[in-house]
This record gives structure tokens, C-alpha cells and sequence, in this order.
């Protein structure tokens, strides 16, 4: 049994509610504990530093009041201990103060971070989504070697990448994302071959982007976006076989794609857009089967979309916007039954629309714009509620009826008017050919639906490995609701000055600490896009 227990907050001026923090409290065992004897020297230093650690950052609502003498710092808000087993050695173990609008004053700058260096047992520290601003002391490099989680994305950091992550040989998440920090990547993250979370994206980093990812099999997320990169993808980011989301989009990237990067098996999310990127998409592409979002729009692709594509059998988003891509519409296209978005506008394809995206059932945004397409608009399906802005400037497209010629801003096909013309004639021979056509494209297509079925079983299988699964259980906010019964009274064990305090169970067998930990990242990383809605909003 686990418990979760997260602040929750009404945000002003919404009724929509918005996590503030998540804490886990885990529990591990004091490996030192046995042999170790009562140490309250430890217990003081401890306190000593995160006292200090109060005393240097401004915290305007008042998180950290109940961070006093009169509790133990093991039980002072965000802070986690192990358990005393033999002996009374109390260890910080985490320190957890995300979302809690923390700024650090100016004449101390972040000088606060020396006050942790004492704490030689913290593992994770998260000081992610708070208003702290200025340069990371170099004294950062100087935390605790069993260091494992190093966040502190969504502040105001600047100055470099922070130096010495080196030191923390069991690094499995560094989280720097939307900060101002401004440097080159440095090669000794290569080292780090624990490292499973590597988000660095919206900072000012720039240069290549080292080609050091051979050992960081663990990886599952690579988010390096929007920054000033330049030069080319590297091809070592093909060996990080656990990778599932891969984001360098909005940088300067040129060169090709590597081809080793359509042969990660559980890649999921490719966000490549918007650099200057060159070559063609090639045929490996279609090994990707859990592949949902690929957007490589706003390059310079050339070459023609492969026909493998069919193969990408759990695509929803496929945009390739604004390339210079060539050749028809393959029409394995259709092959996708979970496609939502093609947007394949701008670029220079040719031929006849597949007539068959019409049966695609999910199909809601088709944009075709701008290319060289020809013949007839297909009716139905996703084209029933198109607009003129998802066809226009192709120029030798037509329509077959004047609704729909109207609508769509494009002539009337001549050919429409001859076939009606013979129609009648035929009409004895046409019927049953058509219907013997029909029964086996039917039977064709039962066929092709169940084999897809048996492969999709196969490769997910292979994905959701038990260390991938455990890595990334599926736990989102609608299940965080349920699992405190939408936040009942009866769950609600305390409230303060930053919230109020749930407690929830999710999952009915036993967790272990790994899971729990994952559980909160996840969800963090849930809070980040409910967050980022609401700055949209
Ligand atoms: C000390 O912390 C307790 C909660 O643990 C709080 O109620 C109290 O107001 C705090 N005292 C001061 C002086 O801040
Ligand atoms: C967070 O801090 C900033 C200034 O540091 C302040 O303007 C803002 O109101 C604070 N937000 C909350 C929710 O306390
Ligand atoms: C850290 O420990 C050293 C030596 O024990 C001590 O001099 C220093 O004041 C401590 N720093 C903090 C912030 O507690
Ligand atoms: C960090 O450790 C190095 C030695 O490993 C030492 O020279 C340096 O003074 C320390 N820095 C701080 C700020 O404690
Ligand atoms: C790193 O993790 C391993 C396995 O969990 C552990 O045995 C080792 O002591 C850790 N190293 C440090 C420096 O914490
Ligand atoms: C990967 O690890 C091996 C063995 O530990 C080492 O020889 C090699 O240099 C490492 N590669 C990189 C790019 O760090
Ligand atoms: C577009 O494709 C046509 C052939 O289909 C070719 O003649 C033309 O040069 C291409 N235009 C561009 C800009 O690549
Ligand atoms: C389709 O794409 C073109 C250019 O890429 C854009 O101008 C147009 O607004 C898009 N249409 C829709 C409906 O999004």
C-alpha cells in the first residue's frame, strides 16, 4: 500500500484547478542505518542547512512557515528522510519544492544551493516551477554523489549548462527546461548512463549538439527544442533504444534525419520541426509502429513520401508541412485507421488524391494546400466539412458536383459529366462486377484489419517490456481525481498555506519506490501541460 498526497490549489479568476505540487513521501531503507550509531550531528546539520536554505529564498506564500523548531525537519513540508531503523540517523534524502513560487533575493543570488552541500545523502532535488532567477553556484557540482533527480526547469535560471553533473554517476533525470541557460551541451552528460529524462528544451543553448548518446541506453526522453542548435542530428541517439519521445524541433539543424533514428523500436512522439533539415524520409520509417506524432514540417525534405508510411500503424499526427517533397500521395496512407491530422501542405506533390482518406473515420484536419495535386476531390469522410484553405493553390484539382465545386473553390471536373453520360448503358454489366469487386475488397480489407491486429499485439508486447512499463505507468490527472474520489473531504488530510493535502491510492497491488517515484514524475509532467493551457488560455 502507498500513499499519494498532493497540494491542490483553486487558481484566482478560473474555476479550473490546477495541481500545485505532488509529494510522494517514499519510504527506503537506511543503508547505513545498521551500522551506523545514533548521529544527531547529522540530524543538526541537516536542519542547520535547510534553515539556511529558508533564509536565502523569499517565499511569499509562506511554504515553508512550518520549516521551525518546533517539528522535526523530517517532516517539514518537501522534505523527505529515510526511516530510522537502528539508531536515530535521520538522512535528507529529497528535498521536493516544486510549484511553490519560491525566488531566491538578490543579494544572496542562489548562494542558498552551498547550504545543501552538507546534505550528503540527498538523492532528489526539485526546485522545478518556482521564481527563481540568476546563475546556479558552482558549489552545485558539489551535492551529493547519490544525487538521482536534478530538477529545476520552469525558473528564471541563466548562465551556463550546470557544471559538474558528471559527479552524479546515477543521474537518471536532468530537467532544465524553460530557463534562459546559455552554453554549449557539455560531452560529459555522455557519461551519465543511468540518465532516463534529458529535457533541456525553450533554454539559449547552442553549438552542436554533441554526438555522445552511445551509452544512454536508458533514455526515455529527449527533449532539446527550441534552443540555437546547430549542425547535424547526431547518429548516436539511434542506440538509446528506450526512447519514446525525441524533440529537437524549432533550432538549426541541417543535414539528414539519420536513418538510425527510424530504427528506435518504441518511439512514440518525433517532433523534428522547423530547422534545415535536408534529404528524404526514408523507407525504415515504417518500422516504426508505435510512432503516434511525427511533425517534420518547416524543413527542406525532399524526395517523395515513402509508401512504408502504411506501416506506421499507430500514427495520429503526420505533418510535413512546407518541405520540398515530390511524387504522389502514397496510398498506403489509408492504411492508418487512427490518423487525426495530415497536414502535407507546401510542398510539390503530384497526382491524384488517395480516393480512399474519405473512409479514414478519425480523420479531422487535412490540409493539402499548395502542391501540384490533380484530378478529383473524393466526397465524403474527412472531405464532407473540408474548406477552400485545405486545397487551395493546387490548380488542376476539380469537384463533381457545384455544392461542392462552390465550397471548395475548385471547377468542375469535365470527365464527371461523360461518365453519367455513359452510365446507363452499362448499368447491366457494371452492377455485378461491382458487387464481386466489393465482397472482395470487404473481405480483402477484414483480412488486412485482423492481421494488423495480430502484429499490433506482437509489437506492443515488445515495447511495453516490464522496465519500460514500470518506467512509465499510464497515470494522469483524471485517475489522480478518481483515486482521491475527485478530491473528497473525507481524503483530504490537511490544508496550508500552499494548498490543500489529498491522500489517494492508485493501483490496488503492492508499489515499489521506483514506481512511486515515476507515478509523481508523470504527473508532473502532466502539471506542465495543464499548466502550459492555461498560459495559452
Ligand atoms: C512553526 O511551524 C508550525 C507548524 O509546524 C506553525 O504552526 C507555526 O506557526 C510555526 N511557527 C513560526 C514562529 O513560524
Ligand atoms: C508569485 O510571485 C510573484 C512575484 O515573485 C507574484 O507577482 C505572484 O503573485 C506570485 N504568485 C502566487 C500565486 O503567489
Ligand atoms: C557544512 O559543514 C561544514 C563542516 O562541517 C561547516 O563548516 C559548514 O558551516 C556547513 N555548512 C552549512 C551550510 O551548514
Ligand atoms: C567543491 O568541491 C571541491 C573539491 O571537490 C572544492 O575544491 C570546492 O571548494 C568545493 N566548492 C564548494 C563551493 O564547496
Ligand atoms: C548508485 O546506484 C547503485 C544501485 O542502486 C548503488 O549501489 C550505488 O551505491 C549508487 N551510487 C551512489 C554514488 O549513490
Ligand atoms: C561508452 O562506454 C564505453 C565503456 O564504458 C566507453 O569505452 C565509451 O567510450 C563510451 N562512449 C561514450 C560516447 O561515452
Ligand atoms: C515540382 O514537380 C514538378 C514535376 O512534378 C517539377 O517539374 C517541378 O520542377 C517541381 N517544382 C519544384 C519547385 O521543385
Ligand atoms: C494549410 O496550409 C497552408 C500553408 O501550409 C496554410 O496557409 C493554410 O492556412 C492551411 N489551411 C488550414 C485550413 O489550416
Amino acid at each position: 500500500m502507498h500513499s499519494i498526497v498532493h497540494n491542490f490549489r483553486m487558481k484566482e479568476h478560473h474555476h479550473l484547478a490546477l495541481f500545485v505540487l505532488l509529494q510522494v513521501f517514499t519510504f527506503s531503507m537506511n543503508k547505513a542505518g545498521a551500522l551506523v550509531d545514533t548521529d544527531t550531528d547529522t540530524d543538526t546539520a541537516e536542519r542547520e542547512a535547510l534553515l539556511s536554505f529558508k533564509s536565502m529564498v523569499s517565499d511569499p506564500r509562506e511554504s515553508l512557515l512550518g520549516w521551525n523548531l518546533s517539528s522535526p525537519h523530517c517532516i517539514w513540508f518537501g522534505v523527505s528522510c529515510t526511516v530510522p531503523l537502528l539508531g536515530n540517523m535521520n538522512d535528507l534524502v529529497q528535498l521536493r519544492l516544486s510549484f511553490n513560487n519560491l525566488s531566491s533575493t538578490t543579494e544572496q543570488n542562489l548562494q542558498f544551493i552551498n547550504s545543501l552541500v552538507n546534505c550528503t545523502n540527498l538523492e532528489v532535488l526539485m526546485l522545478n516551477s518556482n521564481q527563481l532567477a540568476g546563475e546556479l553556484p558552482s558549489s552545485i557540482a558539489n551535492l551529493s554523489t547519490h544525487l538521482r533527480e536534478f530538477w529545476v526547469d520552469t525558473n528564471f535560471l541563466s548562465g551556463s549548462f550546470p557544471r559538474g553533473m558528471e559527479n552524479f554517476r546515477n543521474l537518471t533525470v536532468v530537467s532544465l527546461h524553460l530557463n534562459s541557460f546559455k552554453s554549449k551541451v557539455p560531452n560529459s552528460i555522455g557519461t551519465l548512463h543511468k540518465l532516463e529524462q534529458f529535457s533541456i528544451q525553450q533554454n539559449l543553448f547552442f553549438g552542436d549538439i554533441p554526438d555522445i548518446f552511445s551509452n544512454l541506453t536508458q533514455l526515455y526522453q529527449l527533449t532539446m527544442g527550441n534552443n540555437h542548435f546547430s549542425g547535424k542530428i547526431p547518429k548516436s541517439i539511434g542506440y538509446c533504444h528506450g526512447l519514446f519521445i525525441l524533440g529537437i524541433f524549432r533550432n538549426m539543424l541541417n543535414g539528414n534525419i539519420p536513418n538510425e533514428i527510424f530504427g528506435i523500436p518504441c518511439l512514440s512522439k518525433l517532433f523534428l520541426d522547423e530547422n534545415a533539415l535536408t534529404g528524404s524520409l526514408p523507407i525504415e520509417v515504417g518500422g516504426l509502429k508505435h510512432l503516434e506524432i511525427m511533425d517534420v514540417s518547416d524543413n527542406q525534405l525532399s524526395g517523395i513520401i515513402p509508401t512504408t508510411i502504411g506501416g506506421c500503424t499507430s500514427l495520429r499526427i503526420f505533418r510535413i508541412a512546407r518541405n520540398r517533397l515530390s511524387g504522389s500521395i502514397p496510398n498506403s496512407i489509408v492504411q492508418l485507421p487512427g490518423l487525426e491530422r495530415l497536414d502535407l501542405s507546401s510542398n510539390n506533390l503530384s497526382g491524384p488524391i488517395p480516393d480512399d482518406l474519405k473512409t479514414l473515420r478519425v480523420l479531422q484536419n487535412l490540409n493539402l494546400s499548395f502542391n501540384q495535386l490533380e484530378g478529383q476531390v473524393p466526397r465524403g469522410g474527412v472531405f464532407m466539412n473540408l474548406g477552400w484553405d485545405s486545397l487551395q493553390g493546387n490548380n488542376k484539382l476539380c469537384g463533381d458536383e457545384q455544392e461542392v465545386t462552390g465550397k471548395l473553390r475548385v471547377p468542375t471536373c469535365t470527365s464527371t459529366t461523360q461518365k453519367k453520360q455513359n452510365g446507363s448503358v452499362s448499368l447491366k454489366i457494371i452492377i455485378p462486377i461491382a458487387s464481386f469487386v466489393l465482397l472482395c475488397v470487404v473481405s480483402c480489407f477484414i483480412w488486412v484489419l485482423m492481421s494488423h491486429k495480430k502484429k499490433d499485439k506482437i509489437d506492443k508486447g515488445t515495447c511495453s517490456s516490464p522496465s519500460f512499463k514500470e518506467w512509465w505507468p499510464k497515470i494522469s490527472y483524471s485517475e489522480i481525481q478518481s483515486a482521491t474520489n475527485g478530491f473528497a473531504l473525507k481524503n483530504l488530510i490537511g490544508k496550508g498555506a500552499f494548498g490543500s493535502v489529498y491522500k489517494g491510492f492508485i493501483g490496488s497491488d503492492e508499489h515499489n519506490l521506483a514506481q512511486d517515484r515515476l507515478t509523481m514524475r508523470e504527473t508532473l509532467t502532466k502539471m506542465h501541460e495543464i499548466k502550459a493551457n492555461l498560459l495559452e488560455l
